[in-house]
């Protein structure tokens, strides 16, 4: 991708981030019409639908050529990752927002033909903006986060993750899954796989393991996440592919491969 002309879209992009952020804490507080999804845990409010919408106006405005894949159905029906897709999840946490009031995130990553070009997780109710541009760097507001520090042993990780890892119907056997947990430090379960992708960049966790994510929960912590020098990848190594829903590993570089094997041991 032309270089000026990402790092225009990348301005408009914050910029609309921002915006969107603003909208929501202004209207936070008026009845929020919670819908229930594909089962009782899986919420949608009003305003995950008019964020969308606000995203999806914008880019056709501004960018006709471009396409849209969001996670509330107003952009595009994709069938190839060919041109420029703004992959936006519009309030990533739901269940956070409706009932806490923080701890959700707008997510917006923008790919070219399947490549992560720009990351951006914007905490809404903290104001922290947490960007990339692929070969850039990832920043958090402003201050560029380090590379992640070189790591040895996981018994010193934190590891992201939630309670399906440890129930019946997990990807992983549950034994092997508690084992794995008493071998490392710490596990977290924050509610925002965007947040948990940023938080793994900015290195205050080691990694984060969810069974079952969406191309918008993951498109914009990838690109934060490469920029810090981790990686990701489904749970059995392969590379997302981001038209689907995967079982995701993304972590400190140095852990990966080991916990890639862990899981792989306990493989269901
Ligand atoms: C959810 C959150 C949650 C994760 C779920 C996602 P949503 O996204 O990221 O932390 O565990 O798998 O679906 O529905 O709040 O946008
Ligand atoms: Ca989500
Ligand atoms: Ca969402």
């Amino acid at each position: 991708m032309d270089v000026m002309l990402r790092d225009e879209i990348y301005d408009q992009a914050v910029k609309w981030v921002l915006e969107a952020g603003r909208i929501i804490r202004e209207k936070m507080h008026d009845p929020l019409d919670i819908e229930i999804k594909s089962n009782a845990n899986d919420l949608v409010t009003k305003l995950d639908k008019e964020t969308e919408q606000f995203f999806v106006r914008k880019i056709k405005e501004k960018y006709s050529d471009h396409f849209i894949l969001g996670e509330e159905g107003y952009g595009d029906e994709l069938s190839s990752l060919d041109g420029t897709i703004w992959i936006i999840d519009p309030i990533d946490g739901t269940m956070n927002f409706v009932h806490q009031k923080r701890n959700f995130a707008i997510s917006v990553g923008i790919y070219h033909d399947g490549v992560g070009e720009i990351g951006i997780i914007y905490d809404v109710m903290a104001n922290i903006v947490y960007h990339a541009k692929k070969g850039d760097g990832a920043y958090k507001d402003d201050v560029r986060l380090p590379k992640l520090m070189k790591k040895t042993t996981i018994n010193e990780a934190i590891i992201g993750m939630n309670h399906f890892w440890l129930c019946e119907n997990s990807l992983v056997d549950e034994r092997h899954m508690q084992h794995f947990v008493k071998q490392i430090r710490g596990t977290r379960t924050y509610g925002s796989a965007a947040l948990e992708f940023a938080y793994t960049a900015e290195g205050i966790i080691d990694g984060y393991i969810s069974m079952r994510l969406s191309p918008w929960d993951v498109a914009a912590g990838i690109v934060l996440v490469n920029e810090v020098g981790g990686r990701t990848t489904d749970i059995d190594g392969n590379e997302l592919h981001l038209l689907k829903k995967s079982a995701i590993l993304t972590s400190n570089s140095d852990y990966h491969q080991h916990i890639l094997e862990n899981l792989q041991k306990g493989r269901k």
